[in-house]
């Protein structure tokens, strides 16, 4: 087997006045393959991504170990990020009108990486393939941002992050903001791309339905914990995490026109609230006191998956 392009060991996000916002991620994402991290809103997932991309918020401060390729990302200063960021790991953000300059025509700013990075040379040429292989029309390519539809803006935003060739493109919610059919086109394109390139590519959704058949393995994240993990067709035959288990039931994906989604129950913790024990344990159906408690430990189950879970004992 190939060695892990990126390897992450116990991080953590944690504010400064010590609340904790990721806790102990394990994972690792090697050069071909996609990894969709999945969760509700406020799991910690953009705070993973802004994390491996050295761009967490002032408030916040990430420890562990984040290897790109064996190199220590969280020992690089602002100077040796801004060489990596854009050249060798690539975000698609989430809000995609704010991420794109109102006053700049698209094909510019997909070319901005190129001249960022002293890769200016054929920097038009590389800029009109991406935006041909992205599928916006040519027509639009001296647009402005406002002028382009929520669907074309974010297929800009992946032409841009695709620029300089990364190695590891991460995409937080690449399509929140568009209609069904849209955020699935973009997701098909992503992973298309991701295949083509040979990338390394991080999804990132609240929506399991939405990016479960294109990942080939899946992150479930709650409370800034993996919950489960494995790869995607086992874990979604049989999820073992009560977690898991009630985000299968609730994905839109599966509901009919004018059904009634089966929402989880009670809500996500605010930061540094989580239970003492599994963080899971104030909304599972099957929680016991043990459950709030203690940790579960990380059982390892059939296929690669894992799963932390005191029932799995039961
Ligand atoms: N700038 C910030 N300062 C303090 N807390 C934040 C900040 N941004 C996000 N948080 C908190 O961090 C937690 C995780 O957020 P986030 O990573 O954005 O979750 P997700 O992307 O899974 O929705 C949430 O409780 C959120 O309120
Ligand atoms: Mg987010």
């Amino acid at each position: 087997m190939n060695e892990p392009l990126l390897s992450v060991q116990d991080l953590q996000v944690n504010l400064h006045d010590g609340r904790a916002l990721v806790r102990g991620l394990d994972f690792e994402l090697r050069a071909g393959e996609t990894l969709a991290l999945i969760g509700e809103s406020g799991s910690g997932k953009s705070m993973t991504a802004l994390a491996l991309m050295g761009l967490l918020p002032e408030a916040a401060r990430a420890s562990g170990r984040l290897a790109l390729a064996g190199e220590d990302l969280l020992g690089l200063d602002e100077a040796a990020l801004c060489k990596l960021r854009g050249r060798r790991i690539a975000l698609v953000p989430q809000e995609p009108l704010s991420a794109l300059n109102p006053l700049q025509r698209v094909l510019q700013q997909v070319m901005l990486p190129l001249r960022l990075h002293g890769m200016s040379d054929g920097a038009e040429a590389r800029a009109r393939a991406l935006l041909a292989r992205v599928g916006l029309p040519e027509s639009r390519w001296q647009a402005w941002p406002h002028e382009l539809s929520g669907g074309q803006r974010q297929r800009v935003l992946i032409a841009q992050a695709l620029a300089c060739g990364p190695a590891l493109l991460i995409a937080d919610e690449p399509s929140s903001a568009l209609d069904q059919d849209s955020q699935q086109q973009v997701l098909d394109l992503l992973a298309e791309l991701g295949r083509e390139q040979g990338l390394a590519l991080l999804l990132i959704s609240h929506d399991l339905g939405l990016v479960a058949r294109r990942a080939d393995r899946l992150l479930v994240m709650y409370g800034g914990r993996i919950v489960e993990q494995g790869p995607a067709a086992a874990l979604l035959a049989a999820p073992a995490h009560p977690y898991t288990q009630a985000l299968l039931a609730a994905r839109p994906g599966l509901a009919t026109r004018g059904q009634v989604l089966p929402a989880i129950p009670g809500s996500v913790p605010a930061a540094g609230q989580w239970p003492q024990g599994c963080p899971f344990a104030g909304r599972c159906a099957q929680v016991d006191q043990h459950c709030a408690d203690e940790l579960p430990p990380r059982r390892p189950l059939a296929d690669g998956r894992s799963a932390d879970c005191w029932r799995l004992d039961a």
